[in-house]
């Protein structure tokens, strides 16, 4: 490893996203459904934003950088049709939460998603800029424009989108999807295991076979090959702004929704 993606690498890992303690915070406090629903209405649109390649592949091809464009195609096609699994999941662990049927049917992800915006519209629709139309907070807007960038083909977009590419693999390999096994899985609240059909989202991106195992090697060797003096400050900016805007969205969720702040032993006072 050279030592310019190295120290991108440390930078990532260094930063507050890498280890928020959110997902820490939803298996200790518990949350009753109706706030679940509510997190993984965030969440679930932060992710689908992140899925589409809009025009980056095409424009890294353009700009003659094919082997990224190669890359970063795998990881987008290896992302698509992942959205009905993530609201059969989401729907499931409801259920079990509630110990009823709030969602009696796990494939339709059009009710499950409906019913998601609604549990977000109650406890979040009162924050300063809540979207009622789109049920997104300022910070999940945030999170999300960032992704609005693939649109655009110029080299300064293309190394930002770069930087914003590894900084998703690497916070999706080592944050978001162990986080996700650590509070519905490991901590055991809602009797869910990554064996059962309803949790293959999870199976499927976790650990050393899953998806985002493999994302995050393409991400690391794409911009390995490509940190030069030019390209190392659009590139690192790329990063920052997907890791700060993502930072942004756990806070207010963990504020608004968990107990941001709170130590174990309060919790258990
Ligand atoms: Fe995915
Ligand atoms: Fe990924």
């Amino acid at each position: 490893m050279t030592p310019a993606i190295q120290n991108l690498i440390s930078r990532i890992q260094n930063h507050r996203c890498y280890s928020h303690p959110i997902f820490m915070h939803w298996a200790q406090v518990d949350p009753e459904p109706e706030v679940i629903g509510a997190l993984f209405h965030q969440i679930q649109n932060f992710c689908a934003a992140t899925r589409p390649g809009g025009n980056f592949p095409a424009a890294l091809d353009l700009l003659g950088m094919n082997q990224q464009s190669g890359l970063m195609q795998e990881i987008v096609e290896s992302e698509q049709d992942h959205g009905p699994e993530l609201a059969m999941m989401a729907g499931h662990i409801i259920n079990r939460a509630a110990q009823r049927q709030i969602h009696p049917d796990l494939q339709d992800q059009a009710a499950i998603e409906k019913s998601l915006k609604e549990c977000s519209d109650r406890f979040l629709g009162s924050l300063p800029g809540y979207d009622p139309a789109s049920g997104l907070t300022v910070q999940a807007r945030a999170a999300i424009a960032v992704f609005d960038r693939r649109q655009r083909t110029d080299l300064d977009s293309t190394f930002r989108n770069m930087g914003s590419a590894l900084a998703l693999e690497m916070i999706s390999n080592r944050h978001l999807i162990p986080g996700e096994k650590l509070c519905l899985v490991d901590s055991g609240l809602y009797r869910a295991s990554l064996d059962e059909p309803e949790m293959h989202y999870l199976l499927e991106h976790w650990g050393e076979i899953g998806a985002e195992q493999m994302h995050e090697k393409n991400a690391v060797d794409a911009v390995t090959h490509l940190l030069t003096e030019e390209s190392v400050r659009p590139i690192t900016q790329g990063a920052d702004e997907f890791l700060d805007s993502l930072a942004g969205l756990w806070d207010v969720l963990d504020a608004s929704l968990l107990r941001s702040g709170y130590t174990d032993d309060r919790l258990a006072a």
